[in-house]
């Protein structure tokens, strides 16, 4: 009897969906330390602190309260009430707490959104730069992602105008990241505007708007998309506890839009998994309630580490960066590195140039094609000064032997 060979029998969506270049990346760099080498990553996509000791407690203690077991599937009415304030507070949203749906990390929200909107063959338009992630989750709920480019002659922004002649009748989502990774570009509100204004009109479409990085601002104020004027009930607004408060590891995000949406959203996460964790429900209402001087820490300690970063860039020659108004990322245009030769080795890409860097210089980077740009390396600087500083000088003399 031939013996079972399930590797040909998967489905056809599971199989469709590759491995993200940032795990590939970061495997990458593993297996190098791995080996003994002594490899800086600038890949991280997480804040380098750990969560505030006053949230960690508050989980502790939720659970010797007992708070074990399944939680309510879109999070404890405590906790929901709570994101109300806080977005009418902080971001002059009008949410009843009914209209939030906790779930476990961002990600998941926006997998639960697509899922709740999104039938076989509806498009998905994305701003390039973006979150590679998106296309996964698209892909997955057979919906077309369709990619919109900006370079860094547009600060890495998509203007309204190229939006609009992209939008069409199979239009169901526009997918909107501010502050973004991977580039730290931030929408001001007039450029949310003319988004707002274009969309108006239009019978079907919905705007996700993605504010994972609201906190890690460096200049100007967050604007969210659903507060423009008429924007409410076709936007959803998706956030989370993971890179404002360090909680990456905790899992807790939330989607916020019209009751319909989010009882749709609700329906998904009831169908895929339960209510996101208990104590870490709890902790997080800990977290919004409580002092905020570690988040305002982190937010400045990431502002010095950027200026490192762009001191360090400048002193090279040829690279391009916008400086970034907000998240921890820089997205470096290496355009003039490429066609390049090092020895024998010819560098076409700039997923060549980010494997040769790692390879032959130990600094890990990620290639922009994860993020639909092939011109731009990903910097990372959730990272130490030291990391930085040796990071860029590898950097620099790889460069420097490129012909
Ligand atoms: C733009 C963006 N959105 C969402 C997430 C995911 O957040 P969470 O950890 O809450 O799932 C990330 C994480 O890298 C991100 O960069």
């Amino acid at each position: 009897m031939t013996e079972f060979d399930p590797s040909d029998k998967l489905s056809e969506r599971a199989s469709r969906v590759e491995e993200a270049i940032i795990i590939q990346m970061a495997q990458k760099a593993r297996d190098l330390r791995a080996n003994g080498l002594d490899v800086v990553s600038l890949t991280i996509g997480e804040p380098d602190f750990d969560t505030p000791r006053h949230i960690c407690q508050a989980a502790k203690r939720a659970m010797d309260e007992g708070f074990t077991h399944y939680a309510p599937i879109a999070g404890f009415p405590e906790l929901r009430s709570a994101l109300a304030k806080k977005l009418k507070d902080e971001n002059g949203l009008d949410y009843d707490a009914s209209e939030i749906v906790l779930s476990n990390g961002a990600k998941q929200s926006i997998t639960n959104a697509v899922f709740a909107l999104i039938d076989p063959g509806d498009e998905v338009i994305l701003l390039a730069p973006y979150w590679v992630a998106y296309e996964g989750i698209i892909e997955m709920a057979d919906g077309v992602p369709k990619v919109l480019h900006a370079g860094i002659e547009d600060d890495f922004k998509v203007p309204a105008s190229r939006i609009a002649e992209a939008l069409g009748e199979r239009t169901k989502l526009i997918i909107l990241n501010t502050p973004n990774n991977p580039t730290g570009a931030v929408y001001t509100r007039q450029e949310m505007q003319a988004i707002a204004d274009i969309l108006a009109p239009h019978p079907r479409a919905f705007l996700l708007c993605d504010e994972i990085y609201e906190y890690i601002l460096f200049e100007g104020t967050h604007t969210s998309f659903a507060a423009l004027p008429g924007m409410r009930q076709r936007t959803i607004t998706v956030n989370g506890f993971s890179k404002g408060f360090a909680m990456t590891g905790w899992r807790l995000g939330y989607a916020a839009a019209a009751a319909p949406v989010a009882r749709a959203i609700a329906k998904v996460q009831g169908t895929f998994t339960a209510g996101a964790n208990a104590f870490v429900q709890r902790a997080a209402i800990a977290a919004l309630a409580g002092d905020r001087g570690d988040v305002e820490q982190m937010r400045l300690s990431y502002m010095r580490r950027r200026d490192l970063m762009l001191n360090a860039l400048a002193t090279i020659p040829g690279i391009k960066v916008a400086e970034p108004k907000g998240a921890f990322y820089m997205f470096a245009d290496m355009g003039i590195y490429l066609g390049k030769t090092a020895g024998n080795r010819h560098i076409a890409t700039a997923a060549d140039l980010a494997d040769w860097l790692l390879e032959k210089h130990l600094v890990a980077t990620v290639p922009g094609s994860a993020f639909g740009n092939p011109n731009c390396i990903r910097l990372s600087f959730a990272a130490s000064d030291e990391d930085i500083k040796t990071g860029l000088n590898r950097m620099a003399a790889g460069l420097a032997e490129l012909e």
